[in-house]
C-alpha cells in the first residue's frame, strides 16, 4: 500500500530534515577536527564533500523514497520488481538507523543529564578545578543508574514526539526546535567572540593550514559529511517518501546542506573562541563538550551557569530532532511491514533501541568486561557506525540510484513531471555514477584498513 502520509509544505520537510542533519555531530565534532585538520585548508574540502558529494546521496534517498511512496526496503523493491534483492540495501539502513540510534540515545543521555546537572548548578559547584570537572564526568558516564535514568527520560521525549505524528508531532515540532537551535548558538556565538583574545580560537578554525590537511583529514571530511547531513542509513529516503510532489527537490537538499554547514561554523565560534579566551586547549568529542566547556563556563562565574545552560540545551534540541528521524524511519518502516499501527511500531523501537542503549552505557562501566574485538560494546558499535555501516549502506543506495533505477524516472522525479528546470542535471548523473561510488569506496576500504 502506498503511503499518505506528508509532510504540510516546503518549509515543514526543510525543517524537518535540517532537524535530522544537525546534531551532536555539527557541534561536537565538526568544530574539532576542522581545527585540528587545517582549519580554512579543511572547510575548503568539507564544503566540496557536502555540496558535491553530500547532497548528491541526499538528492538520491529523497527521489527514491518520493517516487517510491515506500519505506526503505519496499521502496528499492517497488522501484525494481525483478531484483528484489536491492531490497537488502534498505534492510541496511534499517540495521544501521537502529545501531546508530541506540548508541546516540547514550550520548543524548548524558546531554540531558548536564542539562539537568547545569540547571540545577551541580556543575558551577564543581568549581575551575579540571580534575573535579573530569572526575564528576568519568563518575557519571560510568554509574550505574544516573545515565540509565537520563537516557530513558530523552527516549520517552523522542517517543512522544513520533507518537504525534509526522505533520503534529516531527514538523511542528522542528519548526519550533530550530529556529530556537539558531538563536541559541547565535547567543552563545556572541559571548564568545566577544571575551578578551577571542581572535586565537577563530584563528584556530579558520586560518588554513595546508600542512595540516593529511590524508587522514579529507577522510575524516568525507566521513564527517555522509554523517552530518543524515545520508547513507535510510533516514533521508524515509523522509523523501514525506516530502510534498510539488517540491524542488534539488533546491530542498541545497537549503539542508547550506543550514547544516552554516550550523556547524557557527556552533565552532560559539566553541573555540571562548576556549582559546579562557586559556584552555582544544580537545575533541566527548572531552571537548564535557570536561573543557563546563571548565571554560566556570571561569565566567555566575553568567557561566546561564551560558552552560544554555548550551546543553542546545545540544539536546540538536540530538532529539536527528533522533526522532532515526525513530521514525524504523517506526515506518514497521508500519509498513507489518500493516500494523505506527504506535506498535513506535514503542517495539523505543524498547528495543532504549535497552541497548542501556546495555551500551553499562558497558562503559560495571559491563566493560564484556569484549568484542578487543573493544568494549559502546566502542565496538562506534566504530560499526562510523566506519562500515553507513558507507555500505550509502554505497549501495548510489549505485542502485546512479546505475539501476531508469534515468527517466530520476529526471521525472528530479523536474516534478517536466514543470522545473533541471540545468544541474549532468553534472549531477555524473557524480551519482561515478564520482560518489568511488569516493565511498576509498572511505570504507580506508576504513577497514586503519
Ligand atoms: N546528522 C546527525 C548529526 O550530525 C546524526 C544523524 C545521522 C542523525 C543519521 C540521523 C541519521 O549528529
Amino acid at each position: 500500500m502506498a503511503q499518505q502520509k506528508s509532510f504540510s509544505s516546503n518549509l515543514g520537510a526543510i525543517m524537518a530534515a535540517v532537524g535530522s542533519a544537525v546534531g551532536l555531530g555539527n557541534i561536537w565534532r565538526f568544530p574539532y577536527i576542522c581545527g585540528k585538520y587545517g582549519g580554512g585548508a579543511f572547510l575548503i574540502v568539507y564544503l566540496c564533500f557536502v555540496f558535491l558529494l553530500g547532497s548528491v546521496l541526499m538528492m538520491s534517498e529523497f527521489v527514491i523514497g518520493r517516487r517510491a511512496q515506500h519505506t526503505p526496503i519496499k521502496a528499492f523493491q517497488a522501484l525494481c520488481p525483478k531484483h528484489k534483492a536491492w531490497g537488502l540495501v534498505g534492510l541496511l539502513g534499517i540495521i544501521t538507523s537502529f545501531f546508530i540510534l541506540s548508541q546516540y540515545l547514550v550520548i543524548s543521555g548524558w546531554t540531558t543529564g548536564y542539562v539537568w546537572n547545569s540547571i540545577s548548578g551541580t556543575l558551577a559547584s564543581l568549581g575551575t578545578d579540571s580534575g573535579a570537572i573530569s572526575s564528576f564526568f568519568k563518575e557519571f558516564s560510568t554509574s550505574q543508574w544516573d545515565p540509565v535514568l537520563f537516557l530513558s527520560v530523552f527516549a520517552v521525549l523522542a517517543l512522544v514526539i513520533i507518537l504525534g505524528g509526522v505533520q503534529k508531532g516531527i514538523e511542528n515540532v522542528s519548526k519550533v526546535l530550530m529556529p530556537l537551535l539558531v538563536l541559541l548558538v547565535l547567543v552563545l556565538c556572541v559571548r564568545s567572540l566577544t571575551l578578551p583574545g577571542a581572535g586565537k580560537g577563530v584563528e584556530y578554525l579558520f586560518s588554513p593550514d595546508f600542512t595540516k590537511l593529511t590524508g587522514e583529514g579529507v577522510l575524516a571530511a568525507l566521513g564527517q559529511a555522509l554523517f552530518s547531513l543524515s545520508v547513507g542509513m535510510g533516514v533521508l529516503l524515509v523522509y523523501g517518501s514525506y516530502i510534498p510532489v510539488n517540491d524542488n527537490i534539488f533546491k530542498t537538499a541545497m537549503w539542508i546542506t547550506a543550514c547544516d554547514t552554516l550550523i556547524a561554523v557557527l556552533a565552532g565560534l560559539a566553541i573555540f573562541p571562548a576556549v582559546f579566551s579562557c586559556g584552555f586547549e582544544p580537545a575533541g568529542g566527548p572531552g571537548l563538550v564535557f570536561h573543557v566547556l563546563p571548565n571554560v563556563f566556570n571561569t565566567m562565574g555566575t553568567t557561566g551557569t546561564i551560558f552552560a545552560s544554555i548550551f546543553f540545551v542546545l545540544l539536546m534540541v540538536a540530538a532529539i530532532t536527528s533522533a526522532i528521524s532515526l525513530l521514525e524511519a524504523l517506526t515506518a518502516w514497521f508500519s509498513e511491514h507489518t500493516g500494523t499501527r505506527r504506535v506498535v511500531g513506535a514503542l517495539l523501537f523505543f524498547v528495543l533501541t532504549t535497552a541497548l542503549g542501556i546495555l551500551f552505557s553499562l558497558s562503559l562501566g560495571s559491563l566493560s568486561h564484556i569484549k568484542i574485538a578487543g573493544l568494549c560494546l559502546f566502542d565496538f558499535v562506534d566504530r560499526m557506525n562510523s566506519i562500515y555501516l553507513p558507507p555500505l549502506c550509502a554505497l549501495g543506495t548510489i549505485i542502485f540510484f546512479g546505475w539501476v533505477l531508469p534515468e527517466e524516472d530520476v529526471k521525472d522525479e528530479l523536474s516534478n513531471h517536466g514543470t522545473l528546470k533541471i540545468g544541474y542535471y549532468r553534472l549531477f548523473r555524473f557524480l551519482a555514477r561515478y564520482v560518489v561510488p568511488v569516493a565511498l569506496l576509498v572511505v570504507l576500504v580506508a576504513g577497514m584498513l586503519s
